[in-house]
């Protein structure tokens, strides 16, 4: 019998419909449209308005996208990953609200919660239980809502982060598509850079914690700056050396959105060209757990069957790593 891979059979995505340009965060605090460009490549992102909804319906919206484009019966689907930094509470798994919500009611669902590498570590999961055997309908979903710990008065953090969800179903292959391998990393370290202080364990809620603003990400974006850019070339070109993978045989570099200066560098030490590059971060800023799977859905057309797919994340933690992994379908 061939060996089981895990192999991405179908994606979907969601973005809010509102658009908070450059210029409009220039009117609430000081920054303007070239620095933002120039310093990220960002010029806009999505924001998620409705007061009464939170990361789920982003979730949920991404998840019915990809049931109706693969005309999936989610009775079918045998477990929900939910990737989130930012879950609708802070007990009670967002995964199985969202789960309940899509129909997929055959399946166990959770929370996976590693900042913005929840996605990447999300994959592995999904790959691990498909690759063992034990299920074959794994639906990985990244999202968030950043706009709900985002301080609007900040402008480090502001002029980065969006809201959005994107979601792919994983399924097993025996024609050696999917994921290939993985080097996954984290750092305690990190915690010190990048962070929201207040509402966990360690300093729960006060009227304190709330006037001193401690429940808004904060983050030293110069020392995140260099630790992602090293450690996500790194991670990059390890997965690729270990693959015996050189610049031309990979196809696309689908690289966590979170700087377009951090993903021309990994491009750059991977030796790849431009036009291998997806990016989209200029539309959506930084949404945390949903960029790689809004990448594969923006450019789902593009992907063709056999492709070699480098994906890297960093983030908070420090969180980090590589996967290589080989399309599985021509849309
Ligand atoms: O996804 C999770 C991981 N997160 C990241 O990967 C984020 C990593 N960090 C970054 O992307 C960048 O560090 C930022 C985009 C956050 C900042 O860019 P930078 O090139 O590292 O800027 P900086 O912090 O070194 O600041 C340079 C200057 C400073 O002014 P002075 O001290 O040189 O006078 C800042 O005060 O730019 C100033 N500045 C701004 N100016 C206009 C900082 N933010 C802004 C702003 N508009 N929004």
């Amino acid at each position: 019998m061939s060996k089981i891979t895990a192999a991405i059979t179908a994606v979907g995505a969601y973005v809010p419909d509102y658009v908070l340009t450059n210029d409009m965060l220039a009117t609430k605090v000081d920054t303007n449209d070239e620095w933002i460009t120039s310093r990220t490549g960002i010029k806009e992102r999505r924001i998620l308005k409705d007061a009464d909804k939170g990361t789920s319906f982003l979730g949920i919206k991404a998840a019915e996208d990809l049931i109706a484009k693969r005309n999936l019966d989610p009775t079918e689907i045998d477990m929900v990953i939910f990737a989130t930094a930012t879950p609708d509470l802070p007990v009670a798994a967002t995964a199985a609200y969202v789960a309940s919500s899509i129909g997929a009611v055959n399946a166990f669902s959770y929370d996976l919660q590693a900042a913005c590498s929840s996605f990447l570590y999300g994959m592995s999961t999904a790959a691990s239980y498909i690759e063992a055997g034990r299920y074959k309908k794994v639906l990985v979903i990244g999202a968030d809502k950043m706009s709900s710990i985002i301080d609007y008065t900040d402008r480090t953090t502001c002029i980065i982060f969006g809201d959005g969800a994107g979601a792919a179903l994983f399924e097993p292959n025996e024609e050696g598509f999917g994921l290939q391998d993985e080097y996954l990393r984290s750092d305690g370290i990190g915690r010190d850079f990048l962070r929201i202080e207040a509402g966990g364990s360690l300093l729960p809620p006060s009227e304190e914690t709330v006037a001193n603003r401690q429940h808004f990400v904060k983050q030293d974006g110069k020392t995140v700056f260099k630790y992602a850019v090293s450690n996500m070339a790194d991670a990059s070109s390890k997965i690729m050396e270990r693959n015996n993978l050189t610049g031309d045989d990979v196809n696309w570099l689908v690289a966590h959105q979170a700087n377009k200066r951090i993903i021309d560098a990994t491009a750059n030490r991977m030796g790849l060209d431009d036009a291998k590059v997806l990016m989209n971060i200029s539309k959506y800023g930084n949404t945390t757990s949903a960029t790689l799977p809004l990448l594969l859905n923006d450019f789902e057309k593009q992907l063709k069957k056999g492709d070699n797919i480098v994906f890297a994340s960093f983030g908070g933690g420090f969180t980090w790593g590589s996967i290589y992994l080989k399309w599985a379908y021509n849309s």
